[in-house]
């Protein structure tokens, strides 16, 4: 009783400070704390997603509008998104690039005692506060794709996105797009508990339609569990049915560009998702309390 207590004060304080940091990066001036000038305030378009030091933008927008693929030309992303082009992007061509098949990433072939459920191990919301101004660039098949951070929130990635619902294996470069419209992706490690595995995705399934559900080995034996949303992610050890649906309630349909329509990539795709409340999700997590 006193953990499920303590998560949940801890839940509200996160979150608390996570909206505070992404309003001072955002420009925000809290009276009493004077940090008015978070680096990520005066977003020129350069640097970020890198640190403020980095002067040039080394991921900048791939420019297609005099070549002979100038229909594939976006001037907000580079690339246009949804459109499959056998010279950019179908969903087929070169997807080895962001996973090679490997049975590697959705098999457990470590001693699961290490991923069991630890009530002493506090969940953790980490938020990355990201600017208003950015929006993230599209990369082809030609190019892979990488993310300084292990579990990332946000970033460059495929034109395509991915069909909503549970994957055999889903590479991040394509998950991320499912956040920026809105979506929240379940990510386990497949040597965590299996009733825990299950009751998350009943949890994830049952809130939304705009869910993505994939094993990821990169997730910590403490923390085998991640919920992540645009800019924010949920790490747990042990699944908290309450603190589930308070994350996705809050975090979910955030992202700067909200779209219920369906992706285009489906390689790996075991489970299309349902639609709970409607297909907007305009009732989050209707059947829970
Ligand atoms: C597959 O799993 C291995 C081992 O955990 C990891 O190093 C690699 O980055 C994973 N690949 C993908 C595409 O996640
Ligand atoms: C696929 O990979 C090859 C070899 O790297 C590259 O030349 C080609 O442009 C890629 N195709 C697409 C559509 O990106």
């Amino acid at each position: 009783m006193t953990t499920r207590l303590n998560t949940h004060l801890l839940y509200l304080i996160l979150s608390l400070l996570c909206s505070l940091e992404w309003e001072i990066a955002n420009g925000f001036e809290w009276p009493f704390l004077k940090k008015t000038d978070g680096p990520a305030r005066n977003w020129q378009g350069k640097w970020f997603p890198q640190s403020p030091d980095k002067a040039v933008d080394d991921n900048p927008l791939v420019d297609y509008s005099g070549g002979a693929h100038h229909d594939l030309s976006n001037p907000k992303h580079g690339i246009n998104m949804g459109i499959p082009s056998p010279h950019c992007d179908d969903g087929k061509v070169n997807i080895t690039l962001d996973w090679d098949n490997s049975p590697i990433n959705y098999t457990c072939y470590e001693n699961k005692r290490a991923y069991l459920p630890n009530l002493n191990v506090h969940p953790i919301i980490h938020c990355d506060p990201i600017p208003k101004a950015y929006v993230a660039p599209h990369r082809c098949m030609d190019t892979p794709i990488f993310y300084e951070d292990s579990i990332p929130t946000y970033g460059t990635h495929r034109p395509l996105w991915p069909k909503y619902g549970e994957y055999l294996f889903l590479p991040k470069q394509r998950w991320i797009h499912n956040l920026e419209h809105g979506a929240v992706v379940m990510l386990y490690h497949p040597c965590a508990n299996g009733l825990e595995i299950q009751l998350l995705k009943k949890l994830v399934k049952g809130c939304l339609y705009r869910h993505a559900i994939t094993p990821y080995t990169l997730l910590p034996p403490e923390r085998p569990f991640a919920l992540v949303a645009w800019g924010n992610r949920l790490e747990m050890s042990k699944v908290v049915p309450k603190l589930v649906i308070n994350f996705i309630r809050n975090m979910a349909l955030k992202a700067p560009e909200q779209k219920s329509e369906d992706g285009q990539f489906d390689f790996g795709l075991i489970e299309h998702s349902k639609v709970v409340s409607d297909q907007d999700d305009n009732n989050l997590c209707p059947n829970f309390k």
